[in-house]
């Protein structure tokens, strides 16, 4: 289909947004209202162009390479925004137009749209919806006989035409030998002062072209968010989207959905039971059974089958395998691998380290940049000292290990296979396999101090 282009519209400040921040870029379930857009339209594998404007720099960064970026020097109008980028379009036959704040445009929907445009032969085919309330949004207005004539802005509307239930979702698909006939004729004589694009109807009924249009079922797929408001109305209901779609179709058990938080691009098996405030971030994969939160925060990171993850864990970036428990409160920073079976517990904080299959550090230490092999026991209080000021170091612990209570492990140090670390002791060279290591004060008791002590005190007050 290499004869239609996508070209999407993000130039827009969003004055109605109050905002530093493009509007586009602003999140819905944690991803940004134009990487929804683009998701939509990747699977076509078409050219896709963006028109940036208003702190462009920050989309162009947002979204990386792939797209041609068009810069549209003022934002003053989307007509004048799809002028802009006619270098771009003119080089297709077609060009599908769309607002980079309408985040919930299905890919079906699209492709019905393309299909009726190419099948009907039209120069603009629109998407339109019917809404209860069509506050804001561009009005359709037909003929008697049901043709479009024009498109008329909520701020332009008479009274009669605000009555108008049908609204533009702001989405078109274009021949661009029309486009790229009249989009110069396009005047700026409007409430807004600025280029509407949806006047191209009124040129194209003006010289009897034809204009077709498709509809849409679901008012939520053309919800364009102009402010915060909408914004969390979109949020909410997507959210209520996903964590539908996780207990019906994934089966995925959710004490109470309202307060539950998961990406649209998370994973969840079957069987898995979520907590109130959970957050399910990112690209997070969790398998089935197992057990999450309360109040746990999970961050692009792999859980495995049968996974407990108690109350007050935070997880970025991390694997952790089948049949390991987590928490409560507990601290997993990046790169950080729980294998099989393996238990970090409560105010363990682990960062950059492979804990192995049915090892277990329960209470209070920190791990960082260490290597711990299989069923390993790590005391209380146990922490690597893997800075020196300068670099990280690493920390090896070989399988079948007893660390002490309070063991300092002062890194590059190794402890070797099946040896043990006294409680108290500050490690700061390898301990051979099957040995004992103690480093810390010799312990001395004065017998009878306390008495005498007490004695003098008696003698002082008397
Ligand atoms: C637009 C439509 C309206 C439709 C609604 C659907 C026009 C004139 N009106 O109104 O009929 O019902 O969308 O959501 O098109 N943009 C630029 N450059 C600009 C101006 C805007 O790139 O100079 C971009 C914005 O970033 C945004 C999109 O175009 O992504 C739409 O602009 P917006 O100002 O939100 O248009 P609406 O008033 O919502
Ligand atoms: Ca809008």
């Amino acid at each position: 289909m290499n004869e239609i282009a996508f070209l999407i519209l993000a130039a827009g400040k969003g004055k109605r947004m109050k905002s530093s921040l493009p509007k586009v870029l602003h999140k819905i379930c944690g991803k940004t209202m134009l990487s929804y857009v683009l998701d939509a339209v990747k699977p076509f594998g078409c050219d896709i162009g963006i028109v940036i404007g208003f702190n462009g720099d920050l989309v162009r960064k947002e979204i990386g390479e792939g797209p041609f970026y068009i810069t549209q020097p003022k934002q003053a109008g989307t007509g004048d925004a799809v002028r802009v980028a006619k270098d771009f379009w003119q080089r297709y036959n077609n060009v599908v137009v769309l607002a980079g704040d309408v985040p919930f445009l299905s890919s079906d929907t699209l492709k019905r749209l393309i299909e009726s445009h190419l099948q009907e032969d039209n120069v603009i085919t629109l998407i339109t919806a019917f809404l209860d309330t069509p506050t804001g949004y561009g009005r359709i207005v037909r003929d008697e006989k049901g043709n479009i004539v024009k498109i008329v802005e909520e701020k332009d509307a008479s009274y009669k035409e605000k009555e108008i239930r049908e609204v533009n979702a702001g989405v078109y698909c274009f021949d661009t030998g029309f486009l790229k006939e009249n989009i110069d004729r396009l005047v700026s004589d409007n409430a807004q002062g600025e280029y509407y694009l949806t006047d191209l109807v009124k040129i194209a009924v003006l010289n009897s072209l034809k204009i077709g249009s498709i509809s849409v079922e679901d008012n939520f797929e053309i919800m364009g968010i102009n402010d915060r408001k909408a914004l969390a109305e979109a949020e909410r209901e997507y959210r209520r989207r996903i964590n539908e779609r996780l207990m019906l179709e994934k089966g995925v058990t959710i004490i109470d959905p309202q307060m539950t938080y998961i990406s649209p691009d998370a994973e969840i098996g079957k069987d898995t039971v979520i907590y109130p405030m959970v957050f399910i971030e990112g690209r997070s994969v969790i398998g089935e059974g197992c057990i999450i939160g309360p109040n746990v925060r999970i961050v692009n990171s792999f859980i495995g089958n049968n996974v407990v993850i108690r109350e007050n864990v935070v997880i970025e970036g991390s694997r952790i395998g089948d049949g390991c428990e987590v928490g409560p409160f507990a601290y997993l920073r990046p790169e950080t691998i729980l294998d099989e079976s393996a238990y970090v517990g409560k105010f363990v904080e682990v960062k950059k380290s492979f804990i192995g299959k049915g090892s277990k550090v329960p209470h209070l230490s920190y791990i960082g940049d260490a290597t711990i092999g299989e069923r390993v026991n790590v005391g209380a209080g146990t922490i690597t000292c893997n800075y020196d000021g300068v670099k990280k170091n690493p920390t090896f612990i070989e399988d079948d290990v007893f660390i002490g209570s309070d063991t300092m492990l002062v890194a590059p140090v190794r402890i070797g296979r099946g040896a043990f670390t006294g409680a108290g002791s500050v490690i700061t060279k390898d301990v051979p396999p099957e040995s004992l290591a103690i480093a810390r004060a010799k312990q001395v008791n004065i017998e009878g101090w306390a008495k005498k002590r007490r004695g003098g005190e008696e003698k002082k007050n008397g």
